[in-house]
């Protein structure tokens, strides 16, 4: 049977390309080998750019011990050694010469491939180079660092927001996060459909002792977001939607009718494992994920992007629109 486009999508030409070394795995190289693995059961043709320690006295030196025994697996093209540098909270190891930035370009440009993969893109120098170096196939970044509810904190002390709309108390987690990065004039509304949940969300708030910045409203949001808007609660300067993802398209409306330009909305779970390439998903959060999507990108009003994760929940991502002058 000649080869279909199916066949052809299916079998992928990946880079996956980690700054760390590969002697020495830490959380995000065994993340990269598991899923070298996978799509190399998969059928894919796959190749891990990453340093690599050598066993010599120049690695027991640099690092203070020698390379664990285990034997490199095919699919790995090292780029050379490495030095500890303080990175992301801890000390990585990382290749900092020139010649793995040379073996990393040429590795990237014979290799013809579908997609490359960069862990973590914001580390020197193999992250920024295989980010910024032009191999002709699409580059897809993920950050090794992230937890669903400190992001919207930062973000929103970031911003300097005073106030924040949230869609999905659940316990009231993020809203406390979100309660903490206001200052103590500013204000949370938090959105729950569920009562018991928002009882619990309110007790914890008060437990955290800011209750005087959270008002958490009970009923599905598609009602009480009109409320807010006849009640003219906007405009806000964040609102974070993490409730029901199916009805994100009609949140992305609601949360435009209650912004300004300079307002972010961040989007909690826009990649799902990766579920959200599947035009014929039957989920219908997927399905409304993939809408939101469609929406940011047709616009004007916004500009937004996605930002991929992976955390111990696995792939996912958040996506950040921010309101343009209408
Ligand atoms: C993912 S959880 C929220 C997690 C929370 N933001 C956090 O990070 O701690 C989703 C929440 O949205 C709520 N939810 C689901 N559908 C909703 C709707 N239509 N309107 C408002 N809240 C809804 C659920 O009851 C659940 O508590």
């Amino acid at each position: 049977m000649p080869p279909t486009l199916v066949d052809s999508i299916a079998r992928m030409r990946i880079a996956l390309v980690s700054p760390y070394s590969w002697t020495f795995p830490g959380g995000v190289t065994r993340h990269i080998d598991a899923l070298a693995r996978e799509f190399v059961a998969e059928g894919h043709h796959v190749r891990v750019l990453s340093p690599v320690d050598p066993d010599d006295r120049l690695t027991r030196l640099l690092h203070r011990r020698g390379p664990d025994p285990a034997p490199l697996p095919d699919y790995v093209v090292p780029l050379g050694r490495t030095a500890s540098l303080p990175m992301n909270g801890a000390m990585s190891r990382l290749a900092m010469t020139p010649s793995s930035a040379v073996r990393l370009r040429s590795e990237l440009r014979a290799g013809n491939f579908d997609v490359i993969h960069v862990h973590e893109p914001i580390a020197p120098v193999i992250g920024w180079d295989a980010c910024t170096f032009d191999a002709g196939a699409p580059v897809v970044g993920t950050f090794h660092a992230y937890s669903s509810s400190w992001t919207p904190n930062t973000i929103a002390r970031a911003i300097g927001a005073r106030t924040v709309l949230e869609l999905g108390a659940l316990g009231g987690y993020s809203t406390i996060w979100l309660a903490g990065a206001v200052p103590d004039d500013g204000r949370v509304v938090s959105l729950e459909a569920n009562a018991q949940h928002a009882e619990v969300a309110r007790a914890n708030v008060a437990q955290a002792g800011l209750a005087s910045v959270v008002d958490v409203r009970v009923g599905p949001a598609l009602e009480t977001l009109p409320k807010l808007a006849s009640d003219s609660a906007g405009p806000f300067d964040l609102v974070f939607l993490d409730a029901d993802k199916r009805n994100n398209p009609e949140y992305l409306e609601w949360s435009l009718a209650l912004s300004r330009p300079g307002t972010l909305i961040v989007a909690d779970n826009v990649v799902r494992g990766g579920e959200v390439v599947d035009g014929e998903t039957p989920d219908p959060d997927v399905a409304g994920i993939r809408r939101f999507t469609e929406l940011l990108a047709a616009n004007p009003r916004v500009t937004a992007t996605a930002i991929q994760t992976v955390g111990s929940k696995g792939y996912d991502g958040f996506a950040l629109a921010l309101v343009e002058e209408a």
